[in-house]
């Protein structure tokens, strides 16, 4: 069993717009994007005109695999030409790059951006921007503490926070001028944590769930095993849904060939027996048994290859632990979720297994569609509460994953 990904995360997929403006803190900009794409987060550059003194646009392009402007009239009309391959993707003009941003960190912030954006100044590609934005700005400021201490710095400063405006730093230490002051850029790992925390917020912010995924290899030999076609891919977006809401997500996973979202944590297991103990180890407030979990292992696994001979082949097998059974039947049980896959009469079926299981909720569907389940991008499912029935049409599964998460996090609240 091996675990990844401890650290908690919330930067997945969010659409970062760093704003870099000509401090000699600039410096730190690249590492600090680099960081953020590492952390799953989509990134997109600008800078003020004198930030390239400090570092190329060159380095920034490069690293978060965008061009990046400073010049307004450069950016509207690269954003112009239709002909180009990459301009729809990559060159947005800047009211489009407004829109497109989730949060606007200005790092390094100098006395003379926080002024522009505190009156509303609009004369540059980067002040512009931040004027057409309704996005959530943090503010990292740097510069001579002298500077930072002037009292039009912070009153500018006070106004930006009255609108709403994060503040982050500056860091007291040694001054790029010499002195020693308040007025240093703040370390990039509190930069990272300060957008970490901004998207911790969600619905299900602070609540531990586990999600189990894919299917479970039961070895018949050293080298032989007994598996199953699951994916993983409708836990995996499970995982990711449930993340993009706040939750702290331990994603139990066995063998499958995708990639888990940054930040949950993944335990790698092979075996149900493996599934099983990882599971009980901590089922968190919310179970999501997605896993197709195998219902029997070889009762004793030889410790040499079996050899092939012409004689007939028995393999006897005994039946795996109930994961999501176990865990329903525990004292304090979570909230817990199971999938139903069935070729006929659903609903009867799914009820039957939820009263079985004694679990709060199901997720059936009809295995045997062309179109979905099992090994497929898509999926449709009926879902099942106590007291309650939601019909998810046909979709992507990333589609499915957050209806269903919608659908668990209002019947987790009910039964809190
Ligand atoms: O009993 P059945 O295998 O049909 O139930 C399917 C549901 O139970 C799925 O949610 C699956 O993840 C879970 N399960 C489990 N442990 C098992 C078998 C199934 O958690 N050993």
């Amino acid at each position: 069993m091996s675990v990844k990904n401890v650290v908690t995360n919330h930067l997945t997929n969010r659409r970062v717009l760093l704003a870099i403006s000509g401090g000699i803190a600039a410096y730190k900009t690249p590492e600090l994007v680099r960081q953020l794409i590492k952390s799953g987060a989509e990134v997109r550059v600008i800078m003020s005109a004198s930030a390239g003194q400090f570092v190329t646009p060159l380095t920034l392009q490069v690293l978060s695999g965008h061009p990046v402007y400073s010049d307004l009239f450069e950016l509207e009309q690269a954003a112009e030409q239709p002909d180009h391959h990459e301009q729809q993707n990559s060159a947005m003009n800047h009211i489009e790059l407004a829109r497109w941003a989730d949060v606007i960190l200005i790092a390094p912030a100098t006395a003379n951006t926080i002024t522009k954006i505190a009156q509303g100044m609009a004369d540059d590609l980067l002040s512009t921007t931040l004027l057409a934005s309704t996005a959530a700005i943090m503010i990292a400021p740097a510069m001579n503490s002298q500077m930072w201490l002037a009292e039009a710095t912070q009153k500018n400063i006070t106004q930006l926070q009255q609108r709403g405006t994060t503040i982050i730093g500056p860091a007291s230490g040694e001054l790029a001028c010499g002195e020693i002051g308040e007025g240093r850029l703040v370390e990039n790992s509190v930069l990272l944590q300060a957008l970490n925390h901004h998207f911790s917020e969600g619905p299900l912010s602070g609540v531990q769930i586990t999600i189990s995924a894919g299917p479970t290899r039961e070895p018949i030999d050293p080298v032989r095993y007994i598996s199953n076609r699951s994916s993983g891919k409708m836990g995996y977006a499970l995982a990711e849904a449930a993340q993009r809401m706040g939750a702290d997500v331990r994603l139990v996973s066995g063998p499958v060939s995708i990639t888990p979202p940054v930040g949950v944590t993944l335990i790698q297991v092979e075996s149900a027996r493996e599934m099983h103990s990882a599971v009980m180890e901590n089922s968190g407030e919310i179970f999501i048994a997605c896993a197709a979990v195998a219902d029997y292992h070889l009762s004793e696994v030889p410790v040499q290859k079996i050899k092939k001979s012409n004689s007939v082949l028995t393999l006897t097998l005994s039946p795996n632990p109930d994961i999501l059974k176990e865990v329903a039947q525990q004292a304090t049980p979570p909230f817990t979720v199971g999938f139903a896959a069935e070729t006929e009469n659903l609903e009867k079926h799914a009820l039957n297994k939820m009263a079985q299981k004694g679990i709060d909720m199901i997720a059936a569907n009809l295995v045997g569609d062309v179109d979905s389940g099992f090994d497929h991008d898509h999926n449709r499912l009926s879902v099942y509460w106590r007291d309650g029935v939601s019909q998810l049409e046909l979709a992507s599964k990333k589609i499915i994953a957050e209806q269903l998460m919608s659908l668990v996090h209002k019947q987790f609240l009910t039964q809190k």
